[in-house]
C-alpha cells in the first residue's frame, strides 16, 4: 500500500488537518494520487455539521466498498468529525475501512497507515476528548501556495445546542504562540504571504493560558512579523468578543478588515434555547463598535433557520436581523437534529419542507443585500494579492479585496502570489470583478 488518493469535506480545519497529514504521509514514503489514478488507499477527511455532508460520505464509502470487495482495493480511511462521532459503526458496515480516527488522534494516522500496510490490520483510534495527539507537522502541501491555515486552537466547550463540534472535535485548547509561530516560520519560508488563523471561537484563544496571553496578543504578534503580508482569522464568537482585537486590527494594515460574526438567530428566545449567550442587542453594540472603529470592514455572519421551535415571528426577527445588519455575506443553513446534541432532544421540530421555504426567503433576501453592496464598490481601488485560478473562467486570475471579496481579474499566471492594485468593474453578490491598474509585487 504505497499510494492514496485524499477527499476533504468541511470547514478549513479541515483542510489544514489534511494538508498537515499530507505533508506527513510524504515523509512516510506514501505518494499522492488523484481518484482516478486507482490508489490503493482513499482517506475521508469528514464533517458532521449537517445529515447531507454526512450522508454523501457514506454514500462514496459505500461505492468504494463495493469495489474494494470486486478488486480487492482501495482500502479506505476515514478521518475527521465523522470518524469520531461514528467510530466503529464503520468497520462494521464496511469491510474496506482500513482506520478510523477521530481529529484529536491525528498525529497517530501517518504511522498507523504505515502498519496497516505492512501488517494488513485495521486501526481505530477515538481516545478521551480530552487527550490530543496533535501531528507535529507544517501544512508544506498545500492547494494554494501564498495563502495559509493555522488552527490556534482545538475543539470548542461552548456547546451551542444544535452543534456537533464539542463532541467531534473535544475539549477546548488553545495552542502555545511559541508553536504557532514556528509554523509560521516554516510557512514563510515555503513562499507563504497570507496567514489565517483559526479557531471555532478565536476569540477565547489563550482563556487556557494562566499568563493573560489573548487572541488580541496573538494577532498583533503574528502581524508584527515582517515576512508576512496579510493575516486574516476566524471564527468570532459574539459572547467573547472584546473591544481590544478592533484595537489591534485598527493598527494594523496587515490585519484584514473582515469579521465573520455568526449571529445564528435574530431572536432573543432562540438565542437562548441556542445556548449562545447573548442577545440581539448585545450583538449589535459588537457590530457598532467594529463599524465605528474600523473604516471599511466587512462582517459576514452564519444564520440557522428552522431550529426547533423557531416560530413565524421568531424567524421574522432573523429576517429583520439581515435587514438591520446588512452583512456582507451570510452562510445560511437549515436546521439540522445532530444525534446527542441537546437541540435533538427538543419538542417542536419543523418540517423540512418549513425548514426549507424559510431558507428560501434569507437567501433571496441575503443575495440581494450582498449584491447592493457589492454593487456600491464600483470604481474603488484594492490592493490584492492574485493567489488561484478561479474554478471557472478562462484568463481569469483570482485574489480577495481586505475585506475578504473574491475578486476575480484577467491578467497572466505568471502574477500568482502577487500583490496588484484592482479597480472594481461589475459587481455579483457573491463575487466581484475587476481590471489589473498595477504590480505592486
Ligand atoms: N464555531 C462557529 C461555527 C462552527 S459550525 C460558531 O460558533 O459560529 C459552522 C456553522 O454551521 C455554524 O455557524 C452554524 O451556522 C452551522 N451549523 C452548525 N450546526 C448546525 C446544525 N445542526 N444545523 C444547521 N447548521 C448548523
Ligand atoms: Fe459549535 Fe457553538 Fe462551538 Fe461554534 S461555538 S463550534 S457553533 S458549539
Ligand atoms: Fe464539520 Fe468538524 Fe469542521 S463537523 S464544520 S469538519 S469542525
Amino acid at each position: 500500500m504505497n499510494s492514496y488518493a485524499i477527499k476533504v469535506y468541511g470547514c478549513q480545519m479541515n483542510v489544514y488537518d489534511a494538508e498537515r497529514l499530507r505533508t506527513a504521509m510524504a515523509k512516510e514514503g506514501f505518494s499522492e494520487v488523484s481518484l482516478e489514478e486507482k490508489p490503493e488507499l482513499v482517506i475521508f477527511v469528514t464533517c458532521s455539521i449537517r445529515e447531507k455532508a454526512e450522508q454523501k460520505v457514506w454514500s462514496e464509502i459505500g461505492r468504494l466498498d463495493s469495489q474494494w470487495r470486486r478488486k480487492g482495493a482501495p482500502k479506505v480511511a476515514v478521518i475527521g468529525c465523522m470518524a469520531q462521532r461514528l467510530g466503529s459503526k464503520f468497520m462494521d458496515r464496511f469491510k474496506s475501512v482500513c482506520l478510523v480516527a477521530g481529529p484529536r488522534n491525528l498525529g497517530k494516522v501517518p504511522e498507523a497507515l504505515s502498519n496497516i500496510a505492512k501488517n494488513e490490520e485495521r486501526v481505530l483510534l477515538l481516545d478521551d476528548p480530552r487527550e490530543l495527539s496533535d501531528l507535529d507537522c507544517p501544512p508544506l502541501r498545500r492547494d494554494n501556495p501564498w495563502r495559509a491555515y493555522i488552527t490556534i486552537a482545538h475543539g470548542c466547550d461552548n456547546f451551542c445546542t444544535y452543534c456537533i463540534v464539542p463532541f467531534t472535535r473535544g475539549r477546548f485548547r488553545s495552542r502555545a504562540p511559541e508553536e504557532i509561530f514556528k509554523e509560521i516560520d516554516f510557512l514563510v519560508a515555503d513562499g507563504v504571504r497570507e496567514i489565517i488563523l483559526l479557531g471555532q471561537n478565536v476569540n477565547s484563544y489563550g482563556a487556557d493560558f494562566d499568563n493573560g496571553y489573548r487572541f488580541s496578543n496573538l494577532l498583533r504578534d503574528v502581524a508584527s512579523d515582517e515576512r508576512v503580508d496579510l493575516v486574516r482569522f476566524l471564527t468570532s464568537h459574539p459572547k467573547d468578543f472584546t473591544e481590544d482585537i478592533v484595537d489591534v486590527m485598527a493598527s494594523n494594515s496587515k490585519i484584514c478588515p473582515a469579521i465573520n460574526l455568526p449571529i445564528q438567530s435574530g431572536s432573543d428566545r432562540i438565542l437562548s434555547l441556542m445556548n449562545r449567550g447573548y442577545t440581539v442587542e448585545q450583538y449589535a453594540k459588537i457590530v457598532e463598535t467594529i463599524r465605528n472603529k474600523l473604516e471599511e470592514v466587512a462582517i459576514t455572519s452564519d444564520l440557522i433557520v428552522g431550529f426547533p421551535g423557531e416560530t413565524e415571528e421568531d424567524f421574522n426577527a432573523s429576517v429583520d436581523a439581515l435587514k438591520r445588519f446588512r452583512f456582507d455575506l451570510v452562510h445560511t443553513a437549515a436546521y439540522s437534529p445532530r444525534e446527542g446534541t441537546a437541540g435533538a432532544k427538543m419538542k417542536d421540530q419543523l418540517s423540512e419542507e418549513e425548514k426549507y421555504r424559510r431558507l428560501n426567503i434569507v437567501n433571496e433576501l441575503q443575495n440581494k443585500i450582498s449584491y447592493e453592496i457589492n454593487a456600491s464598490l464600483k470604481g474603488k481601488k484594492y490592493k490584492v494579492l492574485l493567489d488561484s485560478l478561479p474554478p471557472k473562467g478562462e484568463g481569469l486570475l483570482q485574489g480577495r479585496t481586505p475585506t475578504d471579496k473574491v475578486v476575480l481579474v484577467e491578467g497572466d499566471p505568471g502574477l500568482l502570489g502577487k500583490f496588484v492594485e484592482v479597480s472594481i468593474t461589475e459587481a455579483e453578490h457573491w463575487c466581484l470583478r475587476g481590471k489589473l491598474e498595477k504590480i505592486i509585487g
